[in-house]
């Protein structure tokens, strides 16, 4: 292998990440459907590298296919609107060993081109291949306990020094005075993906804002007013419990709760506020202290949430500790072009039906953690680790 530069570590950095996931599925399960939303899991371990091959070898290089019926199939993932899902049985994919087998070879001779591809590509490779790293978590977390290998020591999220603060003297919210937010970012400045450019900057009117997102606790009372439990809770003998990645626990009340959007705006609703646009949240983040990822929870370094912290001057968490709904539906800034290797990233959710979510998951790499990420999903897909923090105007 060439000798490496930045981006390259990156990709092996982020094969590493990948190939450690799938290790944690038991071999028997890997024809499993966690989410009946999603791909079967075999599906996953050969889209990262079909990917990196269409993109690098076949479009950027020009490169004869070895094996176009894989380059084909693992292709594309999907995202069917409610009601349509798939149907495929385990018969109808490849065996392991053949996948295994297309995946080392698409390595192996990616490697060798790795000197001659653009940045941007590569960047994009990474990038899309850490973006699984956090929905493949998601999809791991709905595969029963069983059918994953023994984890690491994961239980109730390790870092609760803050959950003993009981002592909540500062007032919930922060006031944002009125001011520009500044959205996406300039073509020159950085890698971003179609959906993050151009750089602009939007009027936001003066708001206050929770300074932590809304926890279990909180939400329990909404629930206990008739609301549904979220998909991430479990009620075992009138208790209820929290479905972690590798074990359940009784339910973390100082968490942020994980929500779907339409259960986020209820809530909201419920208590006479609203959830924040995309613009008043880079306000609030452009006037709170940088994220870091030992303490706001992103960058792998959970499987689970951590607690809000009991006292804070600023809004806390905003980047880490479950992505956060926001009320923008996912469209496209001033001057949005799609990439052109790339024209399905964005340009099919421009559709109405998916919300804006900003910040970061514990499950979400610190290069996606920047503020012009936009990410967006349904607004009743449960599966993924998304909170929210309620606004005032
Ligand atoms: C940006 C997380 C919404 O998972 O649908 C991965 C990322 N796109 N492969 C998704 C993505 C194509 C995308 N999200
Ligand atoms: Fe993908």
């Amino acid at each position: 292998m060439p000798a490496q530069t930045s981006l390259g570590r990156a990709l092996t950095q982020a094969r590493e990440q990948t190939d450690e996931l799938f290790r944690l599925v038991r071999p028997d399960s890997l024809y499993e459907r966690p989410i009946p939303e999603r791909h079967r899991i075999i599906f996953y371990i050969g889209h990262l590298e079909a990917f990196d091959w269409n993109l690098i070898a076949r479009y950027a290089l020009d490169k004869p296919s070895f094996h176009p019926e894989f380059d084909h199939l693992f292709a594309f993932g999907i995202d069917p609107p409610p009601g349509r899902l798939p149907s495929d049985q385990p018969s109808d994919w490849p065996g392991l060993a053949e996948v295994e087998r297309y995946n080392e070879r698409t390595r192996a001779e990616i490697d060798e081109l790795l000197d001659h591809v653009p940045e941007q590509l590569l960047n994009v490779a990474v990038e899309h291949r850490l973006m699984h790293a956090e929905t493949f978590a998601y999809i791991l977390h709905n595969l029963a306990y069983e059918r994953k290998r023994l984890s690491p020591p994961m239980g109730p999220p390790l870092d609760d020094s803050r959950q003993k603060t009981t002592a909540c003297p500062t007032e919930p919210f922060v006031a944002i005075p009125a001011g520009d937010a500044v959205l996406g970012l300039d073509p020159t400045e950085a890698f971003g993906w179609d959906n993050e450019f151009r750089a602009h900057t939007v009027p936001v009117a003066a708001f206050s804002v929770a300074r932590n997102k809304v926890t279990n606790g909180e939400y329990l009372a909404f629930v206990e007013e008739g609301a549904s439990a979220p998909f991430f809770w479990v009620e075992r003998g009138g208790r209820w419990f929290y479905r972690g990645m590798f074990s359940e626990y009784p339910l973390p009340l100082e968490c942020p709760v994980y929500v779907r959007f339409d259960e986020a705006q209820a809530y909201a609703h419920w208590r006479g506020m609203r959830l924040p646009t995309e613009a008043e949240f880079h306000r609030a983040a452009s006037l709170a202290p940088a994220p870091d990822p030992a303490i706001d929870n992103f960058d792998f370094r959970h499987w689970d949430p951590i607690s809000v912290p009991g006292t804070t001057e600023h809004a806390a968490q905003l980047t880490g500790n479950g992505w956060e709904w926001t009320s923008t539906v996912f469209a496209p800034f001033p001057g949005f072009t799609p990439f052109p290797f790339y024209q399905n990233y964005s340009e099919p959710f421009f559709d109405g039906q998916h919300y804006v979510l900003k910040g970061a998951s514990p499950r979400t790499a610190s290069g996606l953690a920047r503020p012009s990420f936009r990410n967006w999903f349904r607004p009743q897909y449960p599966y993924l680790y998304a909170t929210f923090r309620l606004v005032q105007s």
